[in-house]
């Protein structure tokens, strides 16, 4: 298994979800949002607040009041009340209730005062919502009924339309109207992540079976990933015009590839996403794990942000990678279960590393774990808005 979730904890209840509210006062403060006055509310009537906020600035690479803060895996498994609220309901039918997306969505907002918040969804989502039989099982991951191994095994791949992920455009109405000036991000899975599952038909260390069709069938392989890029493409698109300010294509697997094969058989379906969604203006966030080798060319996919795990430092992946964007990274997730002291000093080399970039959105180098103290996530969130106070 990869970086899992974790467990469930024994002592999630069974209660209903909590009704949403709004971000409270000591959450404002701490993310630096001014105090609450009459102009927040309602935060419908605040349509260009998110454009104003820490996280936009930093992808536009524009001057920024202090370092934006988000975690990836942010909503889940490391939060308490994420486990109350998920209690009895399977991964893929809790993204597909939008009062329930919504609350899952807010809850680390609320908690740690993030800059930005990402909506509560899976990349498998796109893929159920078109009829593939797939399911997520816990403690394991995406699992795939009938992998795609042949030509004629592509035809349970069609094009994905609005109305199959209708539940996402009204979760995205909720969520901005709940988040006012805190931007949304929108996510997808990149083609090669995707095929990953699809053709492995769950998990894998190897990817010997993608691997095998992408050297053996460089033709079934592309076409496969043009007909993902059209489904992510058609996803994101959803999200962007139900009012997410950003979004991120995780290509988290795309590190078992050598630059050569990354280049000439993954690339370009990646850029086809990519340049779907570039006349939205909204910025791109492009990321994966052990990507050290394929910085660079991750970058001239099209994003306008590129995510850094944590093997390379952000010095460094910034020369790889070139001028003209911005980086997000890249503390080791791992870092968190050391003390205090040291959870400092080792956010402070990456502040430090990022200190000369164009912009520098502060994440972890890979998710969030699912056995993380919630509260070591609220005093990192806390520690870099006050260590980058301009
Ligand atoms: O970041 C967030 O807070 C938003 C939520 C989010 C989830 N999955 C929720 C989820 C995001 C952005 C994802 C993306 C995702 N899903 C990726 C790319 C990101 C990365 O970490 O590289 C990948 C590879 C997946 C596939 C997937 N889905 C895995 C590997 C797992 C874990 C399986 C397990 O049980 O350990 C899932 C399930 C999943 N997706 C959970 C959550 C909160 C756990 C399921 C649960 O809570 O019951």
């Amino acid at each position: 298994m990869r970086e899992g979730y974790g467990d469930r904890s024994p002592g999630a209840g069974l209660d209903t979800p909590a009704p949403v509210q709004g971000l409270n006062s000591a959450v404002r403060r701490r993310a630096k949002l001014g105090p609450v006055s009459a102009n927040d509310a309602p935060r419908a009537q605040q349509p260009s607040a998110p454009y104003d906020s820490a996280f936009l600035k930093a992808c536009r690479r524009e001057p920024v009041p202090h370092t934006p803060v988000w975690f990836m895996r942010q909503a889940g498994r490391s939060l308490p009340e994420y486990r109350k609220v998920r209690e009895g309901v399977p991964m893929l039918e809790s993204c597909m209730r939008p009062e329930l997306v919504t609350e899952i969505t807010l809850q680390p907002v609320r908690r740690h005062g993030v800059d930005a918040a990402i909506y509560f969804s899976d990349i498998v989502v796109p893929l159920k919502a078109i009829g593939i039989d797939l399911d997520i099982k816990p403690g394991v991951g995406p699992v795939v009924e009938h992998p795609i191994r042949t030509r004629a095994d592509l035809a349970q791949l069609r094009d994905l339309t609005p109305e199959d992920v209708s539940y996402v455009t009204e979760a995205i109405g909720l969520l901005t109207r709940e988040l006012g000036s805190t931007p949304l991000i929108g996510f997808a899975g990149a083609p090669f992540t995707l095929a990953s599952y699809l053709v492995e038909g769950g998990p894998s260390r190897t990817y010997e079976n993608a691997k095998a069709m992408m050297y053996g069938d460089p033709e079934l392989w592309a076409d496969l990933l043009d007909r993902l890029a059209d489904i992510t493409a058609a996803f994101l698109k959803v999200q962007i015009e139900a009012g997410a300010s950003a979004v991120q294509l995780f290509d988290s697997w795309a590190g078992a590839l050598a630059p050569v094969d990354y280049r000439r058989s993954v690339l370009p379906a990646s850029a086809k996403v990519f340049e779907a969604v570039a006349g939205y203006g909204v910025p791109r966030i492009h990321f994966g794990v052990g990507t050290g080798e394929l910085l660079g060319l991750m970058g001239e996919a099209g994003a306008d942000v590129v995510g850094v795990d944590w093997r390379v430092p952000m010095d460094e992946a910034a020369r790889r990678i070139g001028p003209g964007k911005a980086l997000q990274g890249n503390l080791d997730p791992t870092v968190l279960f050391a003390p205090t002291e040291a959870v400092e000093a080792k956010t402070l080399e990456v502040l430090d590393s990022a200190k000369d970039l164009e912009g520098h959105i502060f994440n972890l180098g890979h998710g969030v774990m699912p056995s993380t103290d919630p509260d070591a996530l609220t005093r990192l969130v806390e520690h870099v808005h006050t260590r980058t106070a301009r």
